[in-house]
């Protein structure tokens, strides 16, 4: 009570009597003074003009050098959907806690349920025949190197910032306030320090892989059948089907950037942005972020459990011949005929590849 009264008074004397002393003032300002000066001898205690005057979101005189310092709480605003106007802070406070964790929450449970329903009718997609036992290259150590520093950071940050959106509705509840502190902490540190080498690894990976992601012929006729490789019809497709294309592009190309730049905002306050600039970019890194997490859900199911043998090439680097010809069959012919490198396991050294 003593702080806030303390508070209270400090602000008074700032905007009341400090401005007149100051720079030049418009005879509208001076009114204002007087009135208020006028307020603390007739109503002491309400300041609700000095607050009014606050929340107006005017510029005041600050010694503090900075774009926005003088202006204590920002101006009206009012975010998509949102009836009222209100300050900027709280209009940004219930746009994030309302919707964008709402309808984000859902999606990513609504992701878990299609995934665990596909996985639960349609099972894995094996292989028709038999491996051969001989195998080819398919990604070099560079390209798993950036994979897997992009996915494992991706993964870390993911965690953390569904803790940092959703704990407190999820967690709190059955972890109590100490640990759920603790963690969130951590999180946030983790996410912190996690996001600059995910955004260096997602601009490698990006260069890497780009040729390889280029649309080519056969990919439209994919896209309008791709719902027939859960029943383990063969689609052909070049290195990458027009599924993994959509998931580099949409994905890792637009969704990726677009939360790293955002983050970029968010992580360094410290280049003059405005508080609006910073709200609108936290809005934006969340829903970026719950829709590219979406996204992983799927493309880590297809990449683990949900196709066989998937998994070992991101892990070996080497493919079975088998796997190529009914994954990628016309890329399996492009290394066949001398187009893409082939190493055959005698010529690698590799020992023959086990799917997993
Ligand atoms: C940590 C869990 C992950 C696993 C187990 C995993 C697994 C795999 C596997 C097995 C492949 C090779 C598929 C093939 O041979 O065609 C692959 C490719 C790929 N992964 Fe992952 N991945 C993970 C995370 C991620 C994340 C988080 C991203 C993006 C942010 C990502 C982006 C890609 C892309 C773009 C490709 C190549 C396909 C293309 O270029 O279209 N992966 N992944």
């Amino acid at each position: 009570m003593h702080t806030l009264s303390r508070m209270t008074g400090w602000l008074v004397l700032t905007f009341a009597f400090a401005l007149p002393v100051g720079a030049q003032q418009t005879p509208a300002q001076k009114d204002l003074a007087k009135d208020q000066q006028q307020r603390t001898v007739n109503q002491p205690g309400n300041n609700s003009e000095v607050w009014r005057d606050v929340r107006s979101g005017q510029p005041n005189n600050t010694t503090v050098p900075g774009r926005e310092t003088g202006v204590l709480v920002q101006a009206q605003a009012r975010f998509p959907g949102q009836e009222n106007m209100t300050t900027a802070g709280e209009a940004w406070r219930k746009f994030r806690n309302g919707p964008v964790t709402f309808y984000g929450g859902w999606l990513v449970i609504l992701m878990c349920a299609i995934i665990g329903a596909i996985y639960y009718t349609r099972g894995p997609i094996k292989l028709h025949d038999k491996p051969t036992g001989r195998v080819i290259d398919r990604f070099s150590l560079a390209e798993r190197w950036a994979h897997w520093v992009m996915g494992i950071s991706f993964c870390v940050l993911s965690v953390s910032g569904l803790i940092i959106l959703f704990g407190k509705h999820v967690l709190l509840p059955v972890l109590g306030y100490t640990l759920f502190a603790w963690l969130t902490a951590l999180g946030k540190n983790l996410h912190n320090f996690v996001a600059p080498l995910f955004i260096v690894s997602l601009l490698v990976f990006i260069v890497m892989y780009l040729k390889d992601n280029l649309p080519e012929k056969g990919d439209a006729t994919w896209l309008a059948n791709g719902w027939k490789f859960f029943y383990g019809v063969h689609l052909s497709s070049g290195r990458f089907n027009a599924g993994e294309k959509v998931w580099f592009w949409v994905g890792v190309v637009v969704l990726c950037l677009i939360v790293s730049v955002s983050g970029l905002i968010l992580l360094f306050p410290n280049f003059d942005q405005l508080r609006s600039t910073m709200q609108q970019a936290s809005v934006v890194h969340a829903i970026a972020a719950i829709l590219v997490i979406g996204f992983a859900i799927g493309h880590i199911y297809m990449g683990t459990i949900g196709v066989e043998g998937a998994y070992g090439n991101m892990r070996d680097g080497v493919t079975d011949e088998t796997w190529a010809k009914e994954h990628h069959d016309m890329w399996y012919d492009d290394v066949k005929s001398g187009g893409a490198g082939v190493t055959t396991a005698a010529k690698s050294g590799a020992a023959p590849q086990t799917l997993h």
